[in-house]
């Protein structure tokens, strides 16, 4: 079976009490099992991993080479600032698909640019959760 790495960025882990208007009323709990449930139904497995810190989610990537087939990944605000983050996407090689929770094209100005499009094969944004499960329905269709 092939094996996805997802990552999520910073504030992922507040889901449910952040900002629920924009990224709802779920919790992180919530998406953990939304994912592994749709890896299941995908035949795929999962690890997921969460860090607030860019240099976690950088080691995160490039110890997936070699341990994982691809990676999902939802940089959150690193997104909009990361190099470093596409960087080492680009460095491992991996097929990786950029997911986010809200539509970013109809938020601020801030949040239209993404430094992480560029190293991944596909973007998924403003279908919340259903997200990560068409990330990884995409990432099987690629095996
Ligand atoms: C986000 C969008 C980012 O702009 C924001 O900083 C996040 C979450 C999303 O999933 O919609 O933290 O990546």
């Amino acid at each position: 079976m092939k094996k996805i790495l997802v990552i999520n960025g910073p504030n992922i882990n507040m889901l449910g009490k952040r900002e629920p208007e924009i990224y709802g009323t779920e919790t992180y709990v919530d998406l953990l099992e939304f994912i592994n449930k749709a890896a299941l139904e995908a035949g795929l497995t999962v690890c997921c991993f969460q860090s607030n810190y860019e240099g976690a989610i950088v080691d995160e990537i490039q110890n997936a080479c070699g341990q994982y087939d691809g990676i999902i990944i939802n940089p959150a605000a690193y997104t909009h600032t990361s190099i470093a983050i596409p960087d080492a996407l680009k460095a491992v090689g991996l097929p990786a698909v950029e997911v986010h929770l809200s539509d970013l094209s109809k938020r601020e100005a801030y949040r239209q640019t993404s430094y992480t499009t560029e190293a991944c094969r596909k973007t998924i944004m403003g279908k919340g959760f259903e997200g990560y499960k068409m990330a990884l329905q995409f990432l099987q269709t690629l095996f």
